[in-house]
């Protein structure tokens, strides 16, 4: 059995599969063929932070391929309240097929899948947020971008992310933090250990410029972390320099196309006039979410008894 907590835990072959299993799902979709590879199957999502989109996606998602999905926030279960992690998970996956949990701590995430009969997904943490990357790509494969990416903001679980799928697919990766805002140290550590494998380049700037120049994406995502919401003023200071506004996106390659995860905080980390121009992509982006992690939920399924 597998579970999708990090890219670390994948190889390359792995990823594209599960890329292109979503893509193969997606075709299906438009063609309103929806088919029931998950029929009859629960998917339990426990929420302890706030979210439109994974929700949305999971739940829909779920659906469409036949089965149902349980919205669980950890404000109105047990876990709340102090139950182990440990005890919810040997309850919950006696019952359903698949776990999806938002937490604050990896680490959590961890305990969940060690006590798990059945396959759990990293719906974000404070460290990582994998399925997001899964739609990113996706969305840079339909969009026929090269892969060449700069990250401008802070260096969140969105970085984080990066430069971890960057470690293992083997593409470029630039990322631009303010001084005291880079990535988590463990993980860029390991990206760059696995970078010499991959051939993946990782570039580790306090310049967004330097990064920008010449890019085939760029990328960012708000300066405040959902938790970190007593830092704004601090913050806001800090990331001066740090908007993607229309100077900073035409140091990029002229066709670039400009991703976010969602939401998106205009005036601060994007300016709405570099938004709106990349609307179509931004909204791709957030759609492709929806058909990444069927991929990923069908592919699980698939490993279940390997
Ligand atoms: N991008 C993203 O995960 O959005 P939500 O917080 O709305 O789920
Ligand atoms: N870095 C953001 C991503 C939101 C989808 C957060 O953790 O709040």
């Amino acid at each position: 059995m597998r579970h999708f907590l990090t890219f670390e835990d994948f190889s390359k072959d792995e990823i594209l599969e599960i890329l292109a299993l979503a893509s193969k799902i997606k075709q299906e979709a438009k063609a309103k063929e929806y088919k029931p590879y998950l029929k009859n199957q629960t998917l339990a999502m426990i929420f302890e932070k706030s979210s439109t989109r994974t929700r949305v996606s999971f739940e829909t998602g779920m659906y469409q391929l036949g089965g149902q999905a349980l919205f669980l926030s950890s404000r109105d279960i047990q876990l709340g309240r102090g139950e182990p992690i440990k005890d919810t998970a040997r309850v919950i996956s006696s019952m359903v097929d698949m776990a999806m949990l938002r937490v604050y701590k990896q680490s959590d995430l961890v305990e969940f899948a060690k006590f798990s009969s059945v396959p759990v997904i990293n719906g974000l943490s404070d460290d990582l947020h994998p399925v997001q990357l899964m739609a990113d790509y996706m969305t840079m494969q339909e969009c026929g971008s090269g892969d060449v990416v700069a990250y401008v903001g802070d260096g969140n679980n969105m970085a984080n992310s990066w430069i971890s799928m960057a470690s293992i697919l083997g593409f470029e990766i630039r990322i631009a933090t303010p001084k005291g805002n880079e990535t988590n140290p463990q993980i860029t550590q390991k990206a760059l250990q696995n970078a010499k494998k991959s051939g993946a380049k990782i570039i580790l700037t306090n310049d967004p410029k330097e990064a920008v120049s010449g890019a085939d994406v760029v990328t960012t995502d708000t300066w405040i972390s959902m938790g970190q919401e007593s830092e704004k003023e601090q913050k806001i200071k800090q990331f001066s320099g740090f908007c993607v506004d229309k100077d900073m996106m035409s140091l990029a390659k002229k066709d670039a196309i400009f991703l976010h995860c969602l939401p998106a905080y205009r005036g601060y980390e994007v300016s709405e006039e570099v938004f709106e121009k990349h609307a179509k992509e931004i909204f791709l982006e957030a759609e492709n979410r929806l058909h990444a992690q069927k991929g990923v939920m069908v592919w699980l399924d698939s490993k279940r008894n390997g």
